[in-house]
């Protein structure tokens, strides 16, 4: 099986950080990356879950490089470990994912002045992402991808209610919070001009996983059924996130939106 999924050890050397790295999506990108000779580190917010998934990938790929830390995205604090405790153990980061993300369809209050779900997906990978800028551009060539989703299509901004006060709806919080994953990316690459290190921002195509699970105790099992009967597989879903952390192709350059269809009609907006 190792002999298989081994790559073409394109990453040898090269160290990979992917968020939400435990399920859906984001373990196929975590696998596929170890698969090419990759350092891994899967960040997770369970440890029995996230010790089985570095098990399943050493078993899957035959590289032992993998490893996980943890920190669940609710908790700013917890991201500020995982940043802190990624440093004293790694001396270089070649490629982030921010991947981890979650919808809620009931509005939840945090501690920071936003909704829950603009803090998990936006406000916890913006921080991770700013407390590793500077080991980033140390190891230079390097790549950050922002997993977003076209969901941001439906999504305003209001700034002065980013508790989402008024008018809460579960996809409206969520696309906003990717519409923020995108504003982020463009105004980071343009602040990281000329530094080596690339950001780009990706919709993964409506993908069978997990995501839409949360807090819909019925209907969730239910809409992941009828999900799975036309959206992308896991494996799918991931393959543009693989080719903008990995592809030659992406190195460097400059800002375009690049529309490729490899798994059906996908397409990944590509800011160099
Ligand atoms: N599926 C789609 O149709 C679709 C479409 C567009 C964009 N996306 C985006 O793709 C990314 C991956 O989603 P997916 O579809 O693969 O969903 P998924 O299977 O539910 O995976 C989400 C990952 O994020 C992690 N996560 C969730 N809440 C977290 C928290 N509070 N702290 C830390 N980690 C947390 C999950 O951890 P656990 O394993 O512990 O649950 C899991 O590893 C997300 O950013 C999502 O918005 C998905």
């Amino acid at each position: 099986m190792a002999d298989e999924i081994a790559g073409n050890q394109m990453l040898q050397g090269k160290t990979c950080l992917v968020t939400g790295a435990t399920s859906g999506i984001g373990k196929v990108v975590a696998t596929a990356l170890a698969a090419q000779g990759a350092q891994v580190i899967v960040a997770g917010r369970n440890e029995a879950k996230a010790q089985r998934v570095v098990q399943e990938m050493r078993a899957e790929t035959g590289n032992d490089d993998v490893c996980h830390l943890l920190a669940d995205f609710s908790d700013l604090q917890q991201v500020r470990h995982l940043a802190a405790v990624f440093k004293e153990r790694h001396a270089r980061l070649d490629v982030l994912v921010n991947n981890a993300g979650a919808f809620f369809n009931t509005r939840r209050e945090t501690p920071y002045g936003v909704e829950m779900t603009f803090l998990v997906n936006h406000l916890a990978p913006f921080l991770l992402t700013n407390l590793l800028l500077d080991v980033l551009r140390d190891s230079a060539p390097s790549r950050i991808v922002n997993v977003s989703s076209d969901a941001h299509k439906l999504a305003t901004m209001d700034f002065d209610d980013l508790r989402f006060r008024r008018g809460y709806f579960g996809i409206k919080a969520y696309g906003r919070s990717k519409l923020a994953n995108i504003l982020f990316t463009y105004e980071l690459s343009r602040r990281l001009a000329g530094s080596g290190v690339t950001v780009n921002a990706v919709h993964p195509g409506h993908t069978a996983t997990d995501i839409w699970r949360t807090n819909f105790s019925v209907v969730g099992p239910m809409l992941k059924w009828v999900m799975g009967l036309f959206a992308l597989t896991p494996e799918q879903g991931a393959d543009n996130i693989i080719y903008l952390a990995s592809s030659p192709d992406v190195e460097g350059g400059h800002r375009q939106v690049l529309r490729r269809e490899r798994s059906g009609a996908l397409f990944a907006i590509v800011i160099r």
